[in-house]
């Protein structure tokens, strides 16, 4: 069974309500019928019309209510309140927040940025969490790659310039999405750069370095080494000879870049040219929205609520 399969099958013990702001897209309508046929989630498509029509005022105006104190702080006014919450993708952010739905999964039309910032000014960190983040969970042809050809990829869709704090807390995450999403047992995560080990020396790589020494202190526990290149993170010979006797060197599971650009450009080669199969969740939300690429297919928003339905539990 592939990942998609397995978190599909996961998705099924305990059905989500799930919302969908881009509720009259043609390939979220489509997906949402796959995903009520098969039990995945419970999906809820939202259009303007709908959250505009009559019956629904008392709804609007509560959450028109809580989204104007959640943010007069910042500014927000009660009339902008009242005009945000009737945009679908609003709406749908103050269902999440208000618990009318357990997750959101928007970006079929929406740009990252605008699904993003929502997310992150309603809904906010979890907890303890320092930052939000995402994992690019890849799927290899090569089985002999990461964890059976499964490789977790951070962050390569919110951070641009993370600093060497947030990418530790970067890396802790991730291994938390491979294991709690992906099933990966023993994350090894590596914190990649173009240097292994002291083989060059920039501010760059210092960077690095240091994201490494805080992961270790903040998750000691954690199989996790730095500043590694690439090839000495995933090929066993590599990472014997560049990094002897590290935990992680040639057979790491997740692999952290040091800035949006970096990752954002790997994990495409990864799926251009490694024929990889990907899907992008984020981490570190209080409770679980995630971005869809415009270019996403039916099957992509299927694997998504699923992703997001698991992540609700
Ligand atoms: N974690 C938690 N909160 C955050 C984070 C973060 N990583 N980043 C911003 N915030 C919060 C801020 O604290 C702020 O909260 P507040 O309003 O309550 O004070 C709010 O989010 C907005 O922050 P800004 O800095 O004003 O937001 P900005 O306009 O910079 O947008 C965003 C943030 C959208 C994440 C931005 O960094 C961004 O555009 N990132 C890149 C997205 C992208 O284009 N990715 C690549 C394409 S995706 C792909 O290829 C699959």
């Amino acid at each position: 069974m592939n990942l998609v399969e397995r978190i599909k099958e996961k998705a099924r013990k305990s059905v989500k309500h799930i919302a969908l702001p881009e509720g009259d897209e043609p390939r979220t309508v489509a997906a949402a019928k796959i995903i009520k046929d098969e039990g995945i989630a419970d999906p809820i498509l939202l259009t303007k019309e709908q959250i505009e029509a009559p019956s629904n005022k008392t709804k609007l105006d509560a959450y028109a209510a809580a989204l104007y104190e959640l943010r007069k702080a910042k500014g927000l006014t009660e009339e902008a309140a009242a005009k945000l919450v009737a945009d679908p993708m609003y709406y749908g952010m103050m269902m999440v927040k208000m618990g009318d739905a357990d997750g959101l999964v928007s970006g079929a039309v929406h740009s990252t940025g605008d699904m993003l910032r929502p997310a992150l000014q309603i809904i906010k960190t979890a907890p303890g969490m320092k930052l939000v983040s995402s994992s690019f969970l890849m799927e290899c042809p090569d089985r002999t790659l990461g964890e059976d050809g499964l490789l977790v990829y951070a962050d390569c869709v919110v951070n641009p310039c993370p600093t060497a704090e947030e990418l530790a807390h970067i890396a802790i995450a991730s291994a938390d999405t491979a294991r709690t999403l992906c099933g990966i047992a023993e994350p090894r995560v590596a914190l990649l750069s173009f240097s292994t080990k002291g083989s060059a020396s920039h501010a760059l790589v210092d960077k690095v370095r240091e994201a490494t020494e805080i992961a270790h202190s903040l998750a000691p526990d954690l199989a996790l080494d730095g500043e590694m290149q690439f090839d000495a993170a995933i090929v066993p010979e590599v990472g014997a000879s560049k990094a002897k006797g590290s935990p992680v060197a040639g057979r790491a599971n997740v692999f952290v870049f040091p800035d949006l650009q970096a990752g954002n450009i790997g994990y495409k080669i990864t799926q251009r040219i490694g024929k990889a199969s990907c899907f992008a969740v984020l981490q570190g939300l209080a409770k679980p929205c995630n971005d869809l690429s415009r270019g996403c297919s039916v099957d992509d928003i299927v694997s998504t609520v699923a992703a997001t339905a698991v992540q609700s539990r």
